[in-house]
């Protein structure tokens, strides 16, 4: 099949090298000359891992394409995947305005029968938009077609080989023909519906997974003061089918490009629907706490933090990505550096996107993970990274000068801590809390 893909994010380059892969011709369309120039040789803008090697091999065998022509990219397939970025507007709303551009472009280049499908997240309703805006411009036949995407960061090659499902919003028989044999190579779960109820799926899911990491850190909140160990209560919880044991890790909380947005934009549909999502706006403001957790910890081991030096091991919202979009390390090291604290940071992949998000001085950057503890007062673990987990405590405890560790996301054992002497505080496991800082003042 030939198609084109008209947005190069995450979303957009994730699927066109994937299906280009599985045997299309695909044309990725960006209107940044810049990156399409990079893309162009062979420089992928993001960290996913195995995405460069596919998109290199593809652009060698001639099955991909770069461009920042969406005349060229309209004419030549019949096929056309939207999928440019929704940011949040200031209220929560998702911004459409790259959506109903794109639209508007499309229509404007239409040379015959075409699908428009919409990968993007959209709110329900967008899909109409989108067919109206179309229809004011061109006579042309099309259909459009809702297909969400469920990919998740550093892992979102093989999420797009092996999906879980795939959710086809369509209107009529011969759209959904198109769209399913594009997607029957990668799997036979194909949830067929209609354009508004694949809307609100990828958004229900997205609550969904969403309300589990809050309710789990609440579970942890309590479990830190009736003494009961959370990783053992979701290992209990999880087994149940009903329940299942994803998604149940508690830490500081979820962040990245798609909860965030997407919660606040459900909360907002709701709203204009006239309906008060009351649970959603818990999780939300749960999860907006929980990021000050570990601060509240730091500060019953240390006291005032004024002057105190703290290492952050970790700045990306989670490992495998170099995305560091509601990263809870921007507030974490904002407040430090309002408590007056010295901070220290490191991450393997992440740090120059961090340094660009973060909008104070202040930080300094550590070329590795143990210059960053070195002398420190205590390391705030706040992305569990493989390099985290892997590190020699008895190395750490020497290296600082108080050994606190506070460990944002419970990835260290009691077998790992019972060799050292750190004083260890993680997130609903106070039986492994050890130690007292008496012993080394
Ligand atoms: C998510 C959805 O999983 C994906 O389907 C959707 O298309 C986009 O949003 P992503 O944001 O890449 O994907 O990351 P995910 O792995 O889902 O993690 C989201 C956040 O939740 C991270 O900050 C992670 O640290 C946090 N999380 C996840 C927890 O705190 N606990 C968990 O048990 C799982």
């Amino acid at each position: 099949m030939k198609l084109t893909v008209v947005g190069t994010g995450y979303v957009g380059l994730v699927s066109g090298v994937c299906f280009s892969e599985i045997g299309n011709n695909v044309i990725c369309i960006d209107r940044d000359a810049d990156k399409i120039d990079r893309l162009k040789n062979g420089e992928v803008p993001i960290y996913e891992p195995g995405l460069q090697e596919y998109l290199v091999n593809n652009m060698n065998n001639g099955r991909l394409e770069f461009s920042t022509d969406i005349k060229y990219g309209v004419k030549e397939s019949d096929l056309i995947i939207i999928a440019v970025g929704t940011p949040s507007l200031p209220n929560g709303e998702a911004n459409l305005a790259f959506v109903e551009e794109v639209a508007r472009n499309i229509a404007v280049e239409m040379n015959g029968y075409k699908v428009i499908m919409t990968k993007s997240t959209v709110p329900v309703g967008t899909n109409e938009r989108i067919k109206e805006i179309i229809c004011s411009i061109t006579d042309h036949p099309f259909d459009v077609v809702s297909v969400p995407e469920f990919l998740r960061e550093g892992s979102a090659v093989k999420d797009t080989f092996s999906p879980d499902r795939v959710v086809i919003g369509v209107e009529n028989k011969r759209a959904e023909e198109i769209v399913s044999e594009l997607h029957k190579p990668l799997t036979d779960k194909v949830v067929v519906t209609d354009i508004r109820s694949a809307e609100m799926i990828k958004y229900a899911s997205n609550a969904f997974l969403a309300t589990k990491i809050s309710f789990i850190n609440e579970i942890a909140n309590i479990c830190d003061k009736v003494g009961a160990d959370v990783s053992n209560v979701a290992k209990g919880m999880g087994y149940d089918k009903r329940i299942g044991p994803h998604f149940l890790n508690a830490g500081i909380g979820y962040g990245g490009s798609c909860f965030p947005k997407d919660t606040d934009a459900l909360i907002q549909i709701a709203g204009n629907a006239d309906y008060d999502f009351k649970l959603l706006k818990a999780v939300v403001d749960v999860n907006k706490h929980q990021r000050y957790n570990i601060l509240d910890k730091l500060q019953q081991v240390l006291g005032n933090l004024n002057g105190k030096k703290i290492a952050i091991w970790g700045l990306a919202f989670k490992p495998n990505t170099d995305d560091v979009r509601d990263a809870p390390a921007n507030e974490v090291i904002t407040e430090l550096l309002k408590l007056g604290a010295d901070v220290s940071a490191y991450d393997p992949i992440a740090m120059d996107n961090f340094k660009k998000s973060l909008d104070q001085d202040g930080v300094s950057w550590s070329e590795t993970a143990f210059e960053a503890v070195q002398n420190a007062d205590a390391v705030c673990l706040l992305t569990e990274w493989d390099e985290f987990k892997e590190a020699d405590l008895n190395q750490l405890e020497a290296a600082m000068r108080f050994p606190v560790l506070i460990d944002g996301r419970n990835v260290f054992t009691q077998e790992q801590l019972s060799e050292s002497n750190l004083i260890y505080h993680s997130v609903g496991r106070p039986r492994l809390q050890q130690k007292e800082l008496e012993l080394y003042v």
